[in-house]
């Protein structure tokens, strides 16, 4: 944590989500230097609609696997809906679940100055705790969808006013998530810890993409703020055809692949 902390100012910090012990390994060879297991896979890998269906077990599982996969990467672990919103008291204990069971360096949470106590008890049970503001995914039913925040100035002062609510509740990090890059500049110049975007432009002190956007896994196009570097997806279904057209026609296993 310190390690990330320590980055505020200094260069971008890149992070990738990762749901597995492979692409932790994918992410380490990179050179990532930080992982988040975010509730995102419960669309990206699970085939849900949103990220509200995801269970704490299901977390436990992945977050282990990644921590499996991972060997100097920080690992974040996100905390999924409803294991941290009831009370600070369960919100300890379930993300002590987090470090003790499955090995994570720190947990998400998402909220502003409605999560701060929250975050100020994980903190003071030492648990390392990453902020989340802006478009919060677990709250797409109360907040009116996946639409960006901060356009209007009194959207943009609430946000500047959960960030540094966040930072004093003793935070190491916040991702800013769906809101305009000018926001965003505004809320990395006002906070003394690193923030991270996704869809939120250019000026946050790092930028974290959904690793199954990042490579094209999904047959939809990604969202209009995320690459896709590679059509993995693509290669993926050419790989498998092949396989099926091989076993077929009797090419494949060959001779090369008898014992
Ligand atoms: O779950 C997730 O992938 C996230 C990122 C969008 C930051 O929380």
């Amino acid at each position: 944590m310190v390690r990330i902390r320590q980055m505020k100012g200094r260069g971008r910090l890149p992070c990738v989500t990762v749901t597995d012990a492979a692409t932790a390994r994918w992410a380490e060879e990179a050179g990532l230097p930080l992982l988040l297991v975010g509730d995102s896979l419960g669309m990206t890998i699970l085939g849900y609609e949103t990220t509200l269906p995801v269970t704490l077990e299901q977390m436990l599982h992945h977050t282990a696997a990644v921590v499996r996969g991972r060997r100097a990467a920080l690992v974040v672990a996100d905390m999924p809906f409803l294991t941290y919103q009831a009370s600070p008291a369960e919100a300890v204990r379930n993300a002590g679940r987090f470090l003790q069971e499955a090995g994570a360096d720190a947990v998400k949470i998402e909220g502003g100055r409605e999560r701060a106590p929250t975050a100020r008890a994980l903190v003071e049970a030492g648990i390392p705790v990453m902020g989340h503001i802006g478009l919060l995914p677990q709250s797409v039913k109360t907040a009116g969808g996946y639409r960006v925040r901060g356009r209007t100035s009194a959207e943009s002062a609430a946000l500047l006013a959960d960030a540094r609510a966040l930072e004093a509740a003793g935070v190491f990090s916040i991702v800013i998530e769906g809101v305009p890059p000018a926001v965003a500049r505004r809320l990395t110049a006002a906070v003394g810890v690193p923030t991270i975007g996704i869809g939120a432009g250019p000026h946050c002190d790092g930028q974290v993409l959904v690793l199954h956007d990042l490579l094209g896994m999904a047959a939809e196009p990604p969202p209009r703020f995320a690459r896709r570097y590679v059509d993995l997806r693509g290669h993926a279904v050419d790989a498998l055809r092949s396989f099926r057209r091989d076993v077929e026609a009797g090419r494949f296993p060959g001779p090369e692949h008898w014992y």
